[in-house]
């Protein structure tokens, strides 16, 4: 159909309201078919982000470019885009099949045309016996549909969605998440998606931009930003429970460089001292996700550490340990025998221990 190849590019976007920056200074490459997620807290300036990119709000600075055309100028209803709005903004007195039919009878598609187009999107969204029905009819996860439903059939170059699901319940949600991902994999449209829910973003997205006050924090695969997060801010906000960081220093050992803090001695051999110049090294954090710490024998990367409080979630236990007044979560299997009060040897994972320059925050590239 030709749809799909829209890649759009944000350079030097600004917003502003009054003294608030919500936008600052982003720059943003989201690549043509993909499905892409602005992540971060709430005021970070995602929402604001989406309406530049639909055009509801203009530019104070920067430029929004699809594909080759300049289109930071052009007027909403010509960029080529839907938006999926966070309260829906279905129209209350239309029914379900004039809501979805509304851009078509704006641009004054036949009626034969605007019927099938109407009911092939209602067919795939499990919505064809509504169409008669009014929003106010519908349970909020059909009027999530709808919503969906009327942005889909625009056959839109730009899907834009605005927290779609966070008026759903928790399993409705998981459901939606699931339904969305089919829709992008089977229509290819690029897709700009915006939470502040982890999770949804590493389930859903090809790329993930971190955001934080207004500026990029860190873009790149769900892959990269997990696992190498660019600093303790990305850490820490994605993967639950949050990564455990613990302050401490490096030292030059015969055998490397070790990690050392409070009752914590872990060896990160040979290769761990690059990216670090001579001289002294700066006051460290290392960053230690639940999975990569476990229970077990004493080793060159384990410590001894006291149970403080155990957290079964079915599939794996999360057990909190207390290390020289730090706090670190290892994981464990539902079966492991721990109880609380009781002393244990925790090891990392070689190579699982990531590094932060406790000054900047950012990571320490090795
Ligand atoms: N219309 C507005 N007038 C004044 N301030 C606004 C307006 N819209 C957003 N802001 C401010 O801009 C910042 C970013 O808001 P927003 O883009 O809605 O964040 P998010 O969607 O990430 O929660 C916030 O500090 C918010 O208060
Ligand atoms: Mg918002």
């Amino acid at each position: 159909m030709g749809m799909a190849g829209a890649t759009l590019r944000l350079e030097s976007l600004y917003r502003r309201y009054g003294k608030v920056t919500a936008v600052d200074d982003l720059n943003l490459e989201l690549p043509a078919g993909q499905f892409v997620t602005l992540l971060g807290p709430s005021g970070c300036g995602k929402t604001t982000t989406l309406n530049l990119i639909a055009g509801l709000e203009r530019a104070d600075g920067g430029t929004i470019h699809l594909g080759d055309r300049d289109i930071t100028k052009v007027p909403p209803n010509e960029r080529g885009m839907a938006i999926v709005f966070q309260n829906y903004a279905l129209y209350p007195h239309m029914s379900v099949f004039d809501n979805m039919a509304f851009s078509l009878k704006l641009q004054h598609r036949p009626k034969a045309e605007i019927r099938s187009r109407v009911g092939r999107v209602a067919e795939a969204l499990s919505i064809g016996h509504l169409l008669t029905r009014r929003p106010g009819q519908l349970s909020g996860g059909q009027q999530q549909r709808v919503a969906l439903g009327r942005a889909m059939v625009k056959r839109p170059a730009v899907f834009l969605l605005d927290e779609p699901f966070s008026n759903l319940d928790a399993a409705l949600r998981a459901r939606m998440r699931t339904e969305v991902k089919h829709l992008h994999q089977s229509l290819g449209t690029t897709s700009v998606f915006v939470t502040h829910d982890q999770e949804e973003a590493m389930t859903l997205s090809d790329v993930i931009a971190v955001m934080r006050d207004g500026k990029l924090v860190q873009y790149g695969t769900q892959h990269e930003v997990y696992g190498k997060p660019c600093n303790t801010y990305v850490a820490t906000f994605l993967g639950k429970p949050r990564m455990s960081l613990i302050e401490g220093e490096l030292e030059r050992g015969a055998d490397g460089v070790a990690f050392v803090a409070p009752g914590m001695r872990l060896e990160l051999g040979t290769e761990a001292g690059i990216g670090l110049a001579d001289g002294d090294w700066p006051k460290v954090a290392a960053g230690l996700r639940a999975e990569d710490v476990s229970l077990g024998e004493p080793g060159p990367t384990s410590f001894g550490a006291t149970v403080q409080l155990l957290e079964p979630i079915g599939s794996d236990t999360f057990v909190e340990l207390g290390v020289g007044g730090a706090v670190v979560v290892a994981r464990v299997a539902p079966d492991y025998r721990v109880t609380v009060g009781e002393t244990v040897h925790a090891t990392v994972k070689p190579g699982r221990v990531h590094l932060f320059d406790v000054a900047s925050t950012n990571r320490i590239v090795r």
